[in-house]
């Protein structure tokens, strides 16, 4: 090797390598400073209009005292033209108008979840301001019995906590869980408000969901850490995540005692979920059509992002969907939770930042992102249905049983890799390549099930992370 590098003269590849490696390291570092800097930017100087402390939900009181965040805030309920679904109001559903219907949009959504509720009623999501109106209105709560557990993401619940807990935020989560979703409703009044994220006396951010608390906890512990508390050792930066990682997550309730749970212990990855699911032997519907036992996936924004270059990066949540604005000479947190391609002014102040570029060419870029990943999905979707309609006619032609269950086995593995790719919210954004990974693993299991189906495959799925035990020597 060293006679041949003396040889050549080799100043030139090196030369370039160096200048390209300064330069990719400057650009990497103009925008970890720009993180940097933008974590010192909230200043809470503020004029006390109101007293509020741990009793006062309504955030219209706290908006006395800041009123520039509350009217961002109260913009959550703005819904463009076109995505607005008009209707008649009943009695039952007094909405004017809803969000798309995503089933409507794509009926291979309902053959993945025949059998169960998300097969009759689900939308896009919407803004903040709707969330318990959506929840109490949404057909999968008024024609199936639901646990008080839904309330916990759909509702500003720190009071009601605290008043079913006589004080102790524990108890009133173990006793709003188990309730009937009428009753446990009956005690809501608004959706998320500022005490949700918000400390009332130091206006610093806190963590208000006993789910949450938990759920990182023991994902700590599985990652080494012991008695992490989220409120005591949580970095600023990571509550700037942390907030919305409360709701914008995968989810179960556990248990007769509806415990919302989330399934970390292994880790924050979709193989991590579905190993722990299988351990602890949860599914929550039998397939209509297959017999399969499934697992139903549910918007795992968090878990995603944290997979994603940003998230490695330092970048939050905040800052792409509630970037720093100027009101004169204040710089504050926009509010209004959203979409940040939702104007050149928001692309402006959520992407342009860091990124050194146009707000069109940021709009190509994610334009570029979905595309990709909607035609990762098609090709998924259209493998996965495949199997489910091989399935459904292997149970009647007398394929052998062996056969049929493992292709079972498939199928909850595809499906919930699927529904894991599907609910999450950016599609395929927070994680490009991540998310087509999940989604090729969706195409392979699918494929296999139907060569189980032919007798072709003979072992079950396994999963990324998951210890395969050694065969016994024969
Ligand atoms: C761990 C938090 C969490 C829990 C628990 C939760 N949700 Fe949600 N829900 C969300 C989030 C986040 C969204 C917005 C993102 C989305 O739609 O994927 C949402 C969206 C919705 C929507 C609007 C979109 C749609 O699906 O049509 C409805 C309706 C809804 N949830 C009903 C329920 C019901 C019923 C339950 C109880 C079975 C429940 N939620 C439990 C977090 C939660
Ligand atoms: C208390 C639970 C909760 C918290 C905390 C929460 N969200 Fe949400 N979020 C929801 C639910 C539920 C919806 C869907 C509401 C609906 O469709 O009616 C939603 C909708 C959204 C949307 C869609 C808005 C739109 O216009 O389409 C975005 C974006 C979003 N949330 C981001 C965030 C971010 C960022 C944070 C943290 C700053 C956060 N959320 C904190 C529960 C929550
Ligand atoms: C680097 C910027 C960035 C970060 C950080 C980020 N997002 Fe997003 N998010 C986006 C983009 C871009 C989209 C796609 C929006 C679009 O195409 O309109 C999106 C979409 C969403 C949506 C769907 C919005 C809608 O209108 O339907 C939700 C919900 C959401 N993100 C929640 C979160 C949560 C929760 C976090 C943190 C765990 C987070 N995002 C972190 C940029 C970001
Ligand atoms: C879903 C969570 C959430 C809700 C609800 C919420 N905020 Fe915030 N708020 C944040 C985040 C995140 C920040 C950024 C804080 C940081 O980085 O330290 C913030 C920052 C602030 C700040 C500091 C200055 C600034 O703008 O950055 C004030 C004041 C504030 N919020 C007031 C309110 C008020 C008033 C309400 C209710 C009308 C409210 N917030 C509702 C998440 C929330
Ligand atoms: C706080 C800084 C910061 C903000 C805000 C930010 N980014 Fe980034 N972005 C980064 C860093 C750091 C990287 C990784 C280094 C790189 O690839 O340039 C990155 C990478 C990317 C990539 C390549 C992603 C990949 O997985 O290959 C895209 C696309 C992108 N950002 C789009 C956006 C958009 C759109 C927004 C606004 C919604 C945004 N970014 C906001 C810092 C930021």
């Amino acid at each position: 090797m060293e006679t041949e590098t003396r040889k050549r003269p080799n100043w030139l590849p090196l030369a370039v390598f160096f200048v390209a490696g300064a330069l990719v390291t400057a650009g990497v570092l103009a925008l970890l400073l720009n993180i940097f800097e933008r974590r010192s930017e909230a200043d809470v100087a503020f004029q006390k209009v109101v007293e509020v402390d741990e009793t006062v939900a309504d955030a219209s009181v706290w908006g006395q005292n800041f009123p520039v965040q509350y009217e961002a805030f109260k913009a959550t309920d703005y819904m463009p033209e076109e995505e607005r679904v008009p209707r008649e109001p009943t009695a039952e559903d007094p909405r004017e108008f809803t969000a798309i219907s995503k089933i409507e949009e794509d009926p291979r959504l309902v053959t993945m979840w025949q059998g169960y509720a998300f097969a009759i009623d689900y939308r896009e999501p919407r803004g903040h301001e709707y969330m318990l109106l959506d929840q109490r209105t949404t057909r999968r709560v008024l024609e199936r019995d639901q646990p008080g557990a839904c309330l916990n993401c759909h509702a500003s619940t720190v009071t009601v906590m605290n008043e079913l807990g006589d004080g102790d935020m524990m108890a009133g989560f173990a006793a709003m869980n188990k309730m009937s979703y009428e009753e446990a409703t009956s005690y809501a009044e608004h959706p998320v408000q500022c005490i949700d994220c918000h400390d009332p006396e130091t206006m610093n951010l806190r963590i208000t969901r006993p789910a949450f608390i938990e759920g990182i906890k023991e994902y700590k512990a599985g990652q080494g850490v012991a008695d992490y508390d989220v409120n005591e050792d949580a970095t600023a930066i990571e509550m700037r995540t942390y907030t919305c990682a409360q709701c914008h997550i995968e989810y179960y309730f556990k248990g007769e005692e509806k415990t919302l749970t989330f399934p970390w212990d292994h880790g924050l990855t979709v193989d991590n979920a579905l190993q722990y699911y299988d351990e602890v032997g949860f599914t929550d519907f039998e397939h209509a059509l297959t017999g399969a036992n499934i697992v139903k996936a549910q918007h795992p924004d968090f878990e995603t992002f944290s997979q994603g270059v940003h998230y490695q990066a330092g970048v939050t949540c905040a800052d792409c969907h509630m970037a720093y604005t100027r009101e004169g000479a204040m710089k504050v947190s926009n509010h209004q939770v959203a979409s940040p391609m939702r104007s050149d002014e928001t692309i402006n102040s959520s992407c342009l930042t860091c990124h050194h570029a146009t707000a069109d060419e940021m709009r190509e870029r994610v334009e570029g992102i979905h595309e990709r990943y909607e035609h990762a999905k098609d090709v998924a979707f259209d493998a996965f249905v495949a199997l489910v309609e091989d399935l459904e006619a292997a149970t009647a032609d007398g394929t052998d049983q062996a056969r049929i269950d493992l292709a079972r086995d498939y199928q909850k593995k595809a499906s919930f890799f699927l529904d894991y790719s599907v609910s999450e919210n950016s599609r395929g954004f927070h994680a490009p390549a991540y998310s087509i990974r999940i989604l090729n693993d969706v195409t392979d299991a699918s494929r296999k099930g139907q060569l189980a189906l032919l007798g072709k495959e003979t072992e079950s799925y396994t999963l990324i992370g998951t210890a395969v035990e050694a065969e016994p020597e024969s």
